[in-house]
């Protein structure tokens, strides 16, 4: 019996016949011998169809293949020194599956809204196959890394009636005879667990009405949120940079061809395996951006432009400290050595990328929160449960929330975020 493999597999059966279900990607022929780019989703190689080792049928097919027509394929793997990849298959037999007539997604360029009308193709693509592969290894190391250090995953609720991170980006769905907002952050429940299971953390999907149309920004992203009591910001920030060397290396370990695929160099993402990672005040930032000739000042939030300009000063993630407290939500803990800030850090990546992560230490006294969400505008009775965390042995907790499309961006070295989910929600796109 020939064994069914997936070409990923193909070292493993060198001169051995094998059966495997692919698809075409592209195809060239000449009088006698016909080289078909062969994918099955777990990678990408070449079968080499000779007319003297198969059927004239058979031979016959493989010249008329389409583009994206599946078939079983059965041959003889060897080592292809000249690929890549290192293997190929010699054809013995092809049994066509389903025909595909006129794929629109062809090896020439195309523009970037056809390409997204046609996300659910353009998913078939070597470049989005190879993101898609650093997406799932990353979701895989956030899983282990939080399981090793003892860390229970925690599922936050997506309908809520909350806004922990300001009331100005929420989705609003009617909740029968209510309203109700999809969820912007997990963290306040993280927090209720965290107090419940010492440590936990969430990865789930959380939604942002932004307006803004920019590479960062999408309406429906993951994140990861990591939630730690007996915890003071210090060890938070240790544990987020563990956290992202630990991401980084995962890749290198078990991405290299999806690396290769992008053309992404593993010798510059080993220099953010090195920790620790450099910290700089929000005011010591400030103070980079004005000797830029940047027009900003104490107080300010940071737009792209500020992030990219500081994020680029470093060669590695660099955490910038203590914000202002009036761009900064309601949760925070008041920084004891300057009233008018927070203990919280966001991390900003290098090569231009901007923040990835943002976190804080929590407010811990009953009095101080209760203030802080009257302040903020928000209706007390829809926090009076977020409050009780702090009225029954609350203690110093922290957390962070790592925005996974912003650090897939910066791994694989992507221009926006858009490619870096299977099925991107911005501004102007809820299809396909
Ligand atoms: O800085 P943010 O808004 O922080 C929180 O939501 C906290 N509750 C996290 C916590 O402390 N548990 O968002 C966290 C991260 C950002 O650093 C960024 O990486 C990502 O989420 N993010 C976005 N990613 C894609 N599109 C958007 N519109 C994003 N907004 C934030
Ligand atoms: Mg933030």
């Amino acid at each position: 019996m020939t064994e069914k493999i997936r070409i990923i597999d193909a070292k493993e059966h060198v001169n051995e016949e094998v059966k495997i279900g692919a698809w075409l990607t592209d195809k060239r022929s000449s009088g006698k011998i016909a080289f078909l780019q062969l994918r099955d989703g777990s990678a990408y190689f070449q079968g080499v169809v000779s007319k003297a080792d198969v059927s004239d049928e058979v031979f016959k097919l493989a010249k008329e293949l389409r583009q994206e027509s599946s078939m079983w394929i059965t041959g003889v793997i060897h080592q292809d020194s000249r690929s890549h990849f290192g293997y190929e298959i010699e054809v013995r037999d092809i049994e066509l599956v389903g025909d595909s007539e006129d794929y629109p997604i062809t090896p020439k360029e195309h523009g970037i809204e056809f390409l997204l009308d046609h996300r659910h193709l353009w998913l078939r693509s070597k470049r989005q196959f190879a993101i898609q592969q650093i997406r799932n290894e990353m979701i895989r190391a956030t899983f282990e890394f939080f399981n090793n250090e003892g860390f229970i995953k925690m599922d936050p609720p997506i309908l809520t009636d909350s806004a922990p991170e300001g009331t100005t980006e929420l989705f609003e769905t009617d909740y029968f005879d209510k309203k109700a907002y999809l969820s912007q952050s997990g963290q306040l429940y993280a927090e209720a667990g965290a107090m419940a299971y010492g440590k936990v953390f969430t990865c789930g999907p959380v939604f942002r009405a932004e307006k803004s149309k920019t590479r960062r920004h999408l309406t429906e992203f993951w994140m990861i949120e990591p939630e730690m009591a007996f915890c003071h910001q210090e060890e938070s920030l240790k544990v987020q940079e563990r956290y992202v060397a630990y991401l980084v290396q995962a890749v290198l370990d078990n991405c290299s061809y999806p690396l290769h695929l992008l053309g992404r160099d593993p010798e510059v993402l080993k220099q953010y395996t090195k920790l620790p990672y450099p910290r700089i005040s929000y005011k010591k930032a400030i103070e980079m951006l004005q000797d830029a000739g940047m027009d900003v000042k104490y107080g300010d939030d940071f737009g792209s432009p500020e992030e990219t300009y500081l994020s680029d000063q470093f060669d590695q993630p660099v955490f910038v400290l203590n914000y202002p407290k009036n761009i900064k939500p309601f949760y925070m803990l008041t920084d004891p050595d300057d009233p008018q800030q927070y203990v919280c850090a966001d991390m900003l990546a290098p090569e231009g990328y901007g923040e990835i992560i943002g976190g804080s230490e929590r407010e811990t006294d009953y009095d101080t929160l209760k203030a802080s969400i009257e302040k903020a505008g928000l209706d007390l009775d829809e926090y009076e449960w977020y409050l009780d965390l702090r009225k029954y042995g609350s203690v110093p907790h922290s957390g962070f929330g790592l925005g996974l499309e912003r650090a897939i961006t910066w791994i694989c070295k992507l221009d926006h975020l858009r490619e870096a989910i299977p099925f991107p929600r911005i501004i102007n796109r809820l299809k396909p």
